[in-house]
């Protein structure tokens, strides 16, 4: 009886561990490029696609059909575009979990791009909040496009007076995460001292300076190249990595925003005040399969055991957050490094260079001028 037992156990251990394999096997497959298929008439467009998932060359340059606003929808004609990690993420279909939303063997929406700065061209019959002619910015699946579609609602917002297109089209992603993890995160209060991990890039240049309009003293940590950039930003001291581990220093702080996720969740708490918080919000290495569960779990497990506030984020951006950034922005209380400008025909060359990880500020694509 005990060995039948046995026996079971192992069968069904062994058929378990065959199944995850298979559904392993199965989430992680890249099906071939499809080719674009044929034109059936109507207005075109020139936008950059991927039709499978892999490195930077599955982006191509292509023209599609230019798309038609739905009742609720916009139609935008996109002047500039900003790159974000998110992007190759999707370029890559990883981490897998990911393909749960966009698509499993191959992307279930081909455009590629987040955030987007641009005119409205067409709006759909239900639409009251937008006319043609209003300078919108915001997300959308395909920012890198001459045009976009996307509802009238959520995120989207006016471009104030005194603000470029280019400045705008740097903010969605990277400027409302920046947002959200110092205000409704770690709760920032005028006279706290917030470090800023990773503050030269895309989140960290916005979380220098938001941090400074909340009242905080910033310390930003960045490498030897970038300490003049974070000290132009606001930082009040800048840390550079290359020479200086802050983990190991004296200073204690009240928050810390980890952009890096480069030091252990013991050492980082070790430098924050008892009732400090430390946000999570993204991390250089990232494992395909956990997607930073694995951390989470960890996060989970110290969090129990310490007196200070660990918060994962997910930024999610929505209309209120891109219009108090843009006026702080129109006003002249933010801006966006910008790193370097291409042209939509070179979008590999600018994922390329997000790639390196090595991004000052925003890496941008301008599409009319
Ligand atoms: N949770 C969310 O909702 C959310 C939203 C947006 C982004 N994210 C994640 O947040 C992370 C940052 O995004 P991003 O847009 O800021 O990326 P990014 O612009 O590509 O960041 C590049 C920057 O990282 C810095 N960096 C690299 N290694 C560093 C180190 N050891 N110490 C300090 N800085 C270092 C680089 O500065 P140096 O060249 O000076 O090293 C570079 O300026 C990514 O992992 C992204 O996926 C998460």
């Amino acid at each position: 009886m005990k060995i039948r037992w046995r026996k079971w156990l192992l069968g069904t251990m062994a058929l378990g561990a065959v199944c995850i394999a298979t559904l392993a096997i199965a989430v992680s497959y890249n099906s071939p490029c499809g080719s674009a298929p044929p034109l059936t008439g109507g207005e075109t467009m020139q936008a950059v696609v991927y039709r499978c998932y892999g490195p930077v060359d599955v982006l191509k340059l292509e023209t599609i059909a230019k798309p038609v606003p739905a009742e609720d929808q916009v139609l935008v004609r996109v002047h500039a575009a900003s790159l974000n990690p998110l992007d190759k993420h999707y370029m890559h279909g990883r981490p897998y979990i990911a393909r749960l939303s966009s698509g499993f063997f191959t992307p279930t929406s081909i455009g590629m791009g987040t955030d987007f700065a641009g005119t409205v061209a067409a709006v759909g019959g239900k639409v009251t909040r937008f006319q043609i002619g209003d300078r919108v910015f915001g997300a959308a699946d395909g920012a890198f496009g001459e045009y976009i579609v996307r509802r009238a609602e959520g995120a989207i917002a006016a471009i104030p007076e005194g603000l470029d297109f280019e400045q705008a089209a740097a903010m969605p992603v990277a400027a409302v995460t920046a947002l959200q993890a110092l205000r409704d995160k770690a709760n920032v209060k005028p006279g706290q001292t917030v470090l800023i991990n990773g503050a030269a890039g895309g989140v960290g240049s916005f979380a220098v300076q938001i941090a400074k309009l909340l009242g905080a003293h910033v310390t930003g940590v960045c490498s030897t190249r970038n300490v003049e950039l974070v000290r132009s930003l606001g930082a009040d001291q800048v840390i550079d990595y290359t020479n200086s581990d802050f983990t190991q220093g004296d200073a204690r702080y009240d928050v810390i925003v980890d952009m890096v996720g480069n030091h252990s969740m013991k050492s980082l708490t070790n430098v924050m005040t008892p009732d400090g918080a430390l946000v999570l919000v993204g991390s250089v290495e990232k494992n395909d399969w956990t997607a930073g569960l694995d951390r989470m779990f960890v996060t989970f497990l110290t969090s129990m055991t310490i007196s200070q506030r660990i918060e994962g984020l997910l930024a999610s951006i929505d209309g209120p957050d891109l219009a108090t950034l843009a006026e702080w922005a129109a006003s002249g209380q933010l801006r966006a490094p910008i790193d370097t400008r291409y042209s939509l025909a070179q979008t590999v060359d600018a994922m390329t260079h997000l790639e390196t990880g090595r991004a000052r500020g925003k890496i941008m694509i301008t599409i009319a001028e």
